[in-house]
Protein backbone atom coordinates (compact mmCIF):
# COMPACT_ATOMS: atom_id res chain seq x y z
CA UNK A 1 0.00 0.00 0.00
CA UNK A 2 1.24 3.53 -1.27
CA UNK A 3 1.49 6.22 1.66
CA UNK A 4 1.00 9.10 -0.96
CA UNK A 5 -2.18 10.80 0.13
CA UNK A 6 -4.60 11.17 -2.91
CA UNK A 7 -6.14 14.74 -3.97
CA UNK A 8 -9.85 14.33 -3.68
CA UNK A 9 -12.14 13.28 -6.50
CA UNK A 10 -14.02 16.07 -8.10
CA UNK A 11 -17.03 15.36 -10.43
CA UNK A 12 -18.60 18.20 -12.26
CA UNK A 13 -23.00 17.78 -12.42
CA UNK A 14 -23.96 19.52 -15.47
CA UNK A 15 -27.40 20.52 -15.35
CA UNK A 16 -28.66 20.22 -18.62
CA UNK A 17 -32.37 19.28 -18.41
CA UNK A 18 -33.46 23.06 -19.50
CA UNK A 19 -35.35 23.83 -22.69
CA UNK A 20 -33.72 27.13 -23.53
CA UNK A 21 -36.92 28.80 -24.76
CA UNK A 22 -35.46 32.27 -24.53
CA UNK A 23 -32.95 31.01 -27.38
CA UNK A 24 -36.11 30.50 -29.70
CA UNK A 25 -38.15 27.32 -30.78
CA UNK A 26 -36.07 24.18 -31.24
CA UNK A 27 -34.57 21.26 -29.69
CA UNK A 28 -33.60 21.66 -25.61
CA UNK A 29 -31.00 24.20 -25.25
CA UNK A 30 -28.07 21.64 -24.23
CA UNK A 31 -28.29 20.04 -27.54
CA UNK A 32 -28.50 23.01 -30.48
CA UNK A 33 -25.22 22.76 -32.18
CA UNK A 34 -22.11 24.90 -31.93
CA UNK A 35 -20.32 24.74 -35.45
CA UNK A 36 -22.24 21.61 -35.39
CA UNK A 37 -21.79 19.99 -31.75
CA UNK A 38 -23.89 19.82 -29.62
CA UNK A 39 -23.43 22.67 -26.70
CA UNK A 40 -23.58 19.70 -24.83
CA UNK A 41 -20.93 18.16 -26.02
CA UNK A 42 -18.25 21.05 -25.57
CA UNK A 43 -19.87 21.27 -21.80
CA UNK A 44 -18.82 17.79 -21.05
CA UNK A 45 -15.30 18.71 -23.06
CA UNK A 46 -14.30 21.45 -21.30
CA UNK A 47 -15.02 19.65 -17.78
CA UNK A 48 -13.12 16.57 -18.73
CA UNK A 49 -10.17 18.92 -19.72
CA UNK A 50 -9.39 19.33 -16.60
CA UNK A 51 -6.94 16.37 -14.81
CA UNK A 52 -8.74 16.70 -11.62
CA UNK A 53 -11.95 15.99 -12.89
CA UNK A 54 -12.78 11.94 -13.02
CA UNK A 55 -16.13 12.29 -13.63
CA UNK A 56 -19.08 13.96 -15.38
CA UNK A 57 -22.76 13.93 -14.41
CA UNK A 58 -25.12 14.74 -17.16
CA UNK A 59 -28.26 15.83 -16.03
CA UNK A 60 -30.78 15.16 -19.44
CA UNK A 61 -34.09 16.81 -20.48
CA UNK A 62 -36.37 13.47 -19.45
CA UNK A 63 -37.51 12.99 -22.90
CA UNK A 64 -34.20 12.88 -24.34
CA UNK A 65 -32.10 10.87 -21.85
CA UNK A 66 -31.61 8.12 -24.33
CA UNK A 67 -30.38 10.26 -27.03
CA UNK A 68 -28.10 11.95 -24.73
CA UNK A 69 -26.88 8.71 -23.60
CA UNK A 70 -26.19 7.68 -26.68
CA UNK A 71 -24.53 10.74 -27.91
CA UNK A 72 -22.09 10.57 -25.03
CA UNK A 73 -21.37 7.43 -25.15
CA UNK A 74 -19.28 7.78 -28.22
CA UNK A 75 -17.59 10.59 -27.55
CA UNK A 76 -13.64 10.67 -27.10
CA UNK A 77 -12.48 11.67 -23.71
CA UNK A 78 -9.58 10.99 -21.18
CA UNK A 79 -9.33 7.51 -20.00
CA UNK A 80 -9.32 9.12 -16.50
CA UNK A 81 -12.87 10.46 -17.12
CA UNK A 82 -16.25 8.27 -16.45
CA UNK A 83 -19.75 10.13 -17.85
CA UNK A 84 -22.95 9.11 -16.06
CA UNK A 85 -26.05 10.54 -17.69
CA UNK A 86 -29.54 10.85 -15.54
CA UNK A 87 -32.78 12.28 -16.32
CA UNK A 88 -33.26 15.56 -15.02
CA UNK A 89 -36.20 18.11 -13.06
CA UNK A 90 -38.65 20.15 -13.25
CA UNK A 91 -36.35 23.11 -12.68
CA UNK A 92 -32.34 23.99 -12.03
CA UNK A 93 -31.95 23.14 -8.53
CA UNK A 94 -34.15 19.51 -9.03
CA UNK A 95 -31.73 18.97 -11.96
CA UNK A 96 -29.02 19.39 -9.46
CA UNK A 97 -30.25 17.23 -6.81
CA UNK A 98 -30.91 14.62 -9.18
CA UNK A 99 -27.19 14.81 -10.62
CA UNK A 100 -26.09 14.70 -6.41
CA UNK A 101 -27.56 11.37 -5.93
CA UNK A 102 -25.64 9.66 -8.84
CA UNK A 103 -22.68 10.51 -7.38
CA UNK A 104 -20.68 7.40 -5.64
CA UNK A 105 -19.19 7.79 -2.48
CA UNK A 106 -15.96 8.68 -2.77
CA UNK A 107 -16.05 11.92 -4.61
CA UNK A 108 -15.49 15.10 -2.39
CA UNK A 109 -15.27 17.99 -4.45
CA UNK A 110 -17.98 18.60 -6.69
CA UNK A 111 -18.06 21.29 -9.60
CA UNK A 112 -21.47 22.41 -10.79
CA UNK A 113 -21.69 23.67 -14.45
CA UNK A 114 -24.00 24.52 -16.86
CA UNK A 115 -24.38 23.37 -20.04
CA UNK A 116 -25.03 26.96 -21.58
CA UNK A 117 -21.54 27.61 -20.84
CA UNK A 118 -19.80 25.34 -23.30
CA UNK A 119 -16.97 27.27 -23.75
CA UNK A 120 -15.33 27.94 -20.09
CA UNK A 121 -11.47 27.50 -20.30
CA UNK A 122 -9.78 24.77 -18.28
CA UNK A 123 -7.76 27.01 -16.36
CA UNK A 124 -10.83 28.12 -15.10
CA UNK A 125 -12.16 24.99 -13.81
CA UNK A 126 -8.94 23.87 -12.20
CA UNK A 127 -8.81 27.92 -10.80
CA UNK A 128 -12.23 27.10 -9.07
CA UNK A 129 -10.93 23.18 -7.82
CA UNK A 130 -8.21 24.58 -6.65
CA UNK A 131 -9.66 27.01 -4.24
CA UNK A 132 -11.41 23.82 -2.87
CA UNK A 133 -8.91 21.73 -2.30
CA UNK A 134 -7.21 24.88 -0.25
CA UNK A 135 -10.22 24.74 1.88
CA UNK A 136 -13.21 27.29 0.47
CA UNK A 137 -16.51 25.31 0.75
CA UNK A 138 -18.35 27.29 -2.09
CA UNK A 139 -16.38 28.66 -5.27
CA UNK A 140 -17.62 31.01 -7.96
CA UNK A 141 -16.04 32.44 -11.16
CA UNK A 142 -17.03 35.63 -11.67
CA UNK A 143 -16.10 38.57 -13.24
CA UNK A 144 -16.95 42.78 -12.32
CA UNK A 145 -19.52 44.25 -14.67
CA UNK A 146 -19.34 46.40 -17.71
CA UNK A 147 -22.66 47.93 -17.15
CA UNK A 148 -24.09 49.93 -14.62
CA UNK A 149 -27.33 47.97 -12.97
CA UNK A 150 -30.68 49.37 -11.81
CA UNK A 151 -32.66 47.52 -9.41
CA UNK A 152 -36.61 47.84 -10.54
CA UNK A 153 -39.76 46.93 -9.11
CA UNK A 154 -40.71 44.63 -11.96
CA UNK A 155 -43.98 45.80 -13.68
CA UNK A 156 -46.33 43.39 -15.94
CA UNK A 157 -45.92 44.38 -19.56
CA UNK A 158 -42.16 45.37 -19.31
CA UNK A 159 -41.08 43.09 -22.18
CA UNK A 160 -43.76 45.40 -24.28
CA UNK A 161 -42.03 48.51 -23.29
CA UNK A 162 -43.83 48.94 -20.23
CA UNK A 163 -41.87 51.54 -18.24
CA UNK A 164 -40.29 50.15 -14.60
CA UNK A 165 -39.75 52.26 -11.71
CA UNK A 166 -35.82 52.30 -10.63
CA UNK A 167 -35.60 51.36 -6.65
CA UNK A 168 -31.81 51.16 -6.24
CA UNK A 169 -28.49 51.32 -8.40
CA UNK A 170 -26.00 49.05 -6.32
CA UNK A 171 -22.35 50.59 -6.46
CA UNK A 172 -20.97 48.71 -9.57
CA UNK A 173 -17.39 48.30 -8.25
CA UNK A 174 -18.94 45.88 -5.80
CA UNK A 175 -21.00 43.33 -8.14
CA UNK A 176 -19.77 40.65 -9.73
CA UNK A 177 -21.54 38.59 -12.50
CA UNK A 178 -21.03 34.92 -11.96
CA UNK A 179 -20.21 31.90 -13.83
CA UNK A 180 -20.14 28.43 -13.75
CA UNK A 181 -18.58 25.65 -12.87
CA UNK A 182 -19.07 26.49 -9.05
CA UNK A 183 -16.96 24.33 -6.84
CA UNK A 184 -18.11 22.98 -3.36
CA UNK A 185 -17.45 20.71 -1.02
CA UNK A 186 -19.73 17.94 -1.32
CA UNK A 187 -21.36 18.12 2.11
CA UNK A 188 -22.13 21.94 1.67
CA UNK A 189 -23.65 21.51 -1.59
CA UNK A 190 -25.64 18.68 -0.21
CA UNK A 191 -26.88 19.96 2.66
CA UNK A 192 -27.45 23.48 1.07
CA UNK A 193 -29.90 21.32 -1.81
CA UNK A 194 -31.19 19.17 1.24
CA UNK A 195 -32.51 22.80 2.60
CA UNK A 196 -34.36 23.63 -0.09
CA UNK A 197 -37.14 20.61 0.49
CA UNK A 198 -36.79 20.13 -3.46
CA UNK A 199 -38.31 23.49 -4.31
CA UNK A 200 -36.50 25.30 -6.42
CA UNK A 201 -35.29 27.49 -3.83
CA UNK A 202 -37.28 30.12 -3.89
CA UNK A 203 -36.16 30.67 -7.58
CA UNK A 204 -32.19 30.64 -6.29
CA UNK A 205 -30.41 30.92 -9.97
CA UNK A 206 -27.37 29.22 -8.61
CA UNK A 207 -25.96 26.57 -6.52
CA UNK A 208 -24.00 29.70 -4.25
CA UNK A 209 -27.04 31.56 -3.72
CA UNK A 210 -28.47 28.12 -1.80
CA UNK A 211 -24.96 27.61 0.18
CA UNK A 212 -25.05 31.78 1.24
CA UNK A 213 -28.71 30.55 2.39
CA UNK A 214 -27.31 28.39 4.59
CA UNK A 215 -25.09 31.14 6.24
CA UNK A 216 -22.36 29.26 4.66
CA UNK A 217 -19.44 30.90 3.07
CA UNK A 218 -19.01 31.98 -0.60
CA UNK A 219 -16.44 32.92 -2.44
CA UNK A 220 -15.38 34.63 -5.84
CA UNK A 221 -12.03 33.64 -7.79
CA UNK A 222 -11.66 35.57 -11.24
CA UNK A 223 -13.93 34.32 -13.76
CA UNK A 224 -13.41 34.61 -17.89
CA UNK A 225 -15.16 35.94 -20.45
CA UNK A 226 -15.40 33.06 -22.41
CA UNK A 227 -17.44 31.33 -19.81
CA UNK A 228 -20.50 33.35 -20.87
CA UNK A 229 -24.05 31.80 -21.00
CA UNK A 230 -25.26 30.69 -24.34
CA UNK A 231 -28.68 32.70 -23.73
CA UNK A 232 -30.47 34.21 -26.61
CA UNK A 233 -29.98 33.96 -30.61
CA UNK A 234 -26.89 36.39 -30.24
CA UNK A 235 -24.95 34.12 -27.51
CA UNK A 236 -24.78 31.87 -30.54
CA UNK A 237 -23.08 33.97 -32.92
CA UNK A 238 -20.80 34.98 -30.25
CA UNK A 239 -19.62 31.60 -29.25
CA UNK A 240 -18.83 30.06 -32.85
CA UNK A 241 -16.41 33.22 -33.22
CA UNK A 242 -15.11 31.97 -30.24
CA UNK A 243 -14.49 28.76 -31.40
CA UNK A 244 -13.26 29.47 -35.00
CA UNK A 245 -10.66 32.22 -32.98
CA UNK A 246 -9.35 29.00 -31.00
CA UNK A 247 -9.08 27.15 -34.18
CA UNK A 248 -7.44 29.53 -35.97
CA UNK A 249 -4.77 30.29 -33.01
CA UNK A 250 -4.09 26.52 -31.72
CA UNK A 251 -5.99 24.40 -34.64
CA UNK A 252 -7.98 23.65 -31.70
O1 LIG B 1 -32.53 28.50 -17.29
P1 LIG B 1 -31.07 28.71 -17.06
O2 LIG B 1 -30.39 29.24 -18.27
O3 LIG B 1 -30.71 29.42 -15.81
O4 LIG B 1 -30.49 27.24 -16.89
C1 LIG B 1 -29.18 27.01 -16.44
C2 LIG B 1 -28.84 25.54 -16.60
O5 LIG B 1 -29.77 24.73 -15.86
C3 LIG B 1 -28.92 25.07 -18.06
O6 LIG B 1 -27.75 24.31 -18.37
C4 LIG B 1 -30.19 24.26 -18.10
O7 LIG B 1 -30.16 23.18 -19.04
C5 LIG B 1 -30.26 23.70 -16.68
N1 LIG B 1 -31.63 23.32 -16.27
C6 LIG B 1 -31.87 22.00 -15.87
N2 LIG B 1 -33.14 21.59 -15.53
C7 LIG B 1 -34.17 22.46 -15.60
C8 LIG B 1 -33.95 23.81 -16.01
C9 LIG B 1 -32.65 24.22 -16.32
O8 LIG B 1 -30.95 21.18 -15.83
N3 LIG B 1 -35.39 22.00 -15.33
Amino acid sequence: MSNVSLPPRTAAVIPAAGRGLRLGPGAPKALRTLNGTPMLVHAVRAMAASNAVSLVVVVAPPDDTPAVRTLLTDLALPDRTDVVVVPGGANRQESVRLGLEALPGDVSIVLVHDAARPLVPVDTVDAVIDAVRDGARAVVPALPLADTVKEVEPREGAEKGEPEPVVATPERARLRAVQTPQGFDRETLVRAHAATGGSDGDGATDCAGLVERLGGPVVVVPGHEEAFKVTRPLDLVLAEAVLARRRANDGF
